[in-house]
């Protein structure tokens, strides 16, 4: 699966591109407004740090206007893939782009017969938000399983990249549920190193080598 970070922060991003790990990033209009600069800003910046795919979303509603923008947000870089909200507009718009051979990715999808339409739109990727449903008591993981298994009956090309993940679980359950992408903020990115049995391995290896190779005092 790939790793994408959900993030628009470039002091994150720049920490996690160091690991080698990182696939690509996703953005939304709240994460950009967080960091306070114009979008074609933020994102050419972003560009500069994750050598990926790099989700920018368009802000207009109306379907001539949003394959407009996503012509601009295009332009700003190759790596750029246009995001779309699930709309009739996003989804028309989705079909135009994909037809001028933009990449787009088709976001705010709650249900397997909304990315049935995005798919036969000719999105290049599918964004399922898994935290949001399980905020409102549904189980947002089944919607990956649902959407893998329709896309895999028909051998759509779209890729799954589960979004809205909040934790560890949501990225493991993801991967075994067949998810192309995942995305996820730092916080959950740098919680999947930790096991504390690595810890307490690694302490001992360092505490009986010690123990034999170094005393007080003398350095190899
Ligand atoms: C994905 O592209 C979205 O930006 C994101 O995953 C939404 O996550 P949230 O529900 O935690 O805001």
């Amino acid at each position: 699966m790939k790793i994408f970070l959900d993030t628009a922060n470039l002091d994150e991003l720049r920490k996690a591109a160091a690991w080698g790990i990182v696939d690509g990033v996703t953005t939304n209009p709240s994460l950009i407004a967080k960091e306070g600069r114009p979008i074609e800003e933020q994102v050419r910046m972003i560009c500069d740090i994750i050598d990926g795919d790099i989700s920018a979303e368009v802000v207009a509603t109306e379907s001539k206007a949003m394959i407009e923008e996503g012509r601009g947000l295009a332009k700003i870089h190759k790596n750029i893939v246009v995001k779309l909200p699930l709309t009739r507009d996003g989804i028309q718009a989705c079909s135009a782009l994909s037809k001028d051979g933009i990449r787009t990715n088709v976001t705010l999808c709650f249900s397997g017969n909304q990315a049935l339409l995005a798919a036969k739109a000719g999105a290049y990727i599918i964004s399922p938000f898994v935290g949001r449903l399980d905020d409102i008591s549904a189980v947002g993981m089944d919607l990956i399983r649902d959407i893998c298994l329709i896309y895999g009956n028909y051998g759509y090309k779209t890729q799954v990249l589960s979004a809205s993940l909040r934790h560890p679980l949501h990225v493991l359950d993801s991967a075994k549920a067949g998810a192309h992408i995942g995305t996820m903020p730092f916080k959950v990115l740098d919680m999947l190193f930790n096991h504390p049995l690595t810890d307490k391995g690694l302490d001992q290896f360092l505490k009986d080598y010690a123990k034999v190779f170094q005393t007080a005092g003398s350095v190899r």
